[in-house]
C-alpha cells in the first residue's frame, strides 16, 4: 500500500473535488492535524507550482496543477503494475537513456522511468543529438525486461511509438502519424523520437530501455537550425495552425504514454504481437506512400506495403521486387516533398 506524506494527502482531498472549496476545518478533521499544518501544507504546495486559492471563509480551492514535471501528478491514478513501478525525476542530465541504463545494470525494478526537465547530450538514433532544451519536452526513458529474443525488440519499439501517438490524440485531440519505424510526425515534421537501447546476450534480452523524446513548448527558432524545417512540436504546430489549445500538461502525456506502453507491453507478454502491429498499421503514416529507402551505398524507391510481425517495411520496389527492410532510413513522399 501507498503511503502518502501529509503533503500529498491535502493533495488527493483537494484532487477528489477540483475547483471546489474545501473548508481549513474539514480537512484538519479528516487528516486529524492542526489547521496551521493544512496552512503550511497548502503553502509549500503553492510553491511547488499548484494553483491553489485560499479564502479564509471557505477554504481551499485546486484550479490548476503545476506545469513542472511532477511524480505525484504523473502517479495519480495511474493505474499501471509495471511501468511506472518507480519514477525518477531530475531538472537536468545528459541523457536519461544513459541513467536508465546504469539503473537497468544495476538491477532496478521493471518499468522503472526517468523523466529530465533537460538533456544536455540527449541523444538521437544513428549516432545523432536529440536537442532537449529544459521544460519544452518529454525526454524519458523507461527500463522493460520483455522475456524476448534479441533480435525481436524492434516490437518493442513499435509499441512505443504506437502507445506515443494514442497518447497524444487522448490529451490534446491532435492525431499524429508514425513514420516507419518510429518517427512520430505531424504534417510531415517530426514530433518525436524513440531511441531503444538494450543489454542482451546472444539469446538473451537483460534489459530494455525505450527512450522517448516528445518537442512540446518548443518555438520554431529554439530548434537547431540543422532541424529547423523539419521539426515540429505541439506548440509551434498550434501556433502555425492558430489553433487555440488548452494548456499542454506534459505529465498527462506522460502518464498516458505509461498506461498505454502498459497495455500494449502487456498483448507481447501474451506473444499477441498482431495486436501490437495492427495499433501501428492505423497510426502508420508510412504505409501506402511512396517511399525512398536510403542505404549506405544505394537507394531504392516504392511504395510501403506493409511491415511484417516483426517490425520490418516491406517495399514494393520500382523495379518490380518486394524488399524486406529490417532496418535504416527511409524517407517518405509527402506535402513537404520527400522528408
Ligand atoms: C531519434 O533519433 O529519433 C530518437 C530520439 C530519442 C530522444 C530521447 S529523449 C529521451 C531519451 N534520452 C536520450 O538521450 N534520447 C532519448
Amino acid at each position: 500500500m501507498k503511503v502518502y506524506m501529509l503533503k500529498d494527502e491535502i493533495l488527493l482531498k483537494l484532487k477528489e473535488e477540483p475547483y471546489t472549496y474545501i473548508s481549513g476545518s474539514r480537512l484538519s478533521k479528516q487528516l486529524n492535524v492542526t489547521r496551521s499544518a493544512i496552512w503550511k501544507h497548502i503553502n509549500e504546495l503553492k510553491r511547488d507550482g499548484y494553483n491553489i486559492e485560499s479564502s479564509a471563509r471557505k477554504g481551499y480551492m485546486l484550479v490548476d496543477t503545476p506545469d513542472n514535471i511532477d511524480a505525484f501528478e504523473i502517479s495519480y491514478k495511474l493505474g499501471t503494475k509495471i511501468l511506472g513501478s518507480s519514477i525518477k525525476i531530475f531538472n537536468t542530465m545528459d541523457s536519461t537513456n544513459n541513467y536508465a541504463k546504469k539503473l537497468a545494470v544495476e538491477g532496478c525494478s521493471e518499468g522503472t522511468t526517468v523523466i529530465a526537465e533537460e538533456q544536455i547530450s540527449g541523444r538521437g538514433r544513428i549516432g545523432r543529438d536529440w536537442s532537449s532544451p529544459s521544460g519544452r519536452g518529454i525526454w524519458m526513458s523507461i527500463v522493460l525486461r520483455p522475456p524476448i529474443e534479441p533480435n525481436s525488440v524492434q516490437i518493442i519499439t513499435l509499441a512505443a511509438a504506437a502507445a506515443v501517438t494514442n497518447a497524444i490524440k487522448k490529451v490534446t485531440g491532435i492525431s499524429v502519424g508514425i513514420k516507419w519505424p518510429n518517427d512520430i510526425v505531424l504534417e510531415g515534421r517530426k514530433l518525436c523520437g524513440i531511441l531503444t537501447e538494450m543489454g542482451s546476450e546472444m539469446d538473451r534480452v537483460n534489459y530494455v530501455v525505450v527512450g522517448i523524446g516528445i518537442n512540446i513548448g518548443q518555438e520554431k527558432d529554439d530548434f537547431p537550425e540543422n532541424i529547423r524545417d523539419k521539426a515540429v512540436s505541439l506548440k509551434s504546430y498550434a501556433m502555425e495552425n492558430r489553433l487555440n489549445l488548452p494548456k499542454i500538461k506534459r505529465n498527462d502525456i506522460i502518464k498516458e504514454t505509461l498506461i498505454q506502453l502498459e497495455r500494449l507491453y502487456g498483448f507481447l507478454l501474451e506473444g499477441n504481437t498482431r495486436a501490437v502491429t495492427n495499433e501501428w498499421r492505423s497510426a502508420s503514416a508510412t504505409l501506402g506512400k511512396k517511399v525512398r529507402v536510403l542505404f549506405k551505398n544505394s537507394e531504392y524507391q516504392g511504395v510501403a506495403e506493409d511491415i511484417t510481425e516483426e517490425g520490418h517495411l516491406l517495399v514494393y520496389c520500382d523495379d518490380g521486387q518486394l524488399r524486406e527492410i529490417v532496418s535504416g532510413e527511409i524517407s517518405v513522399r509527402g506535402m513537404l516533398g520527400y522528408i
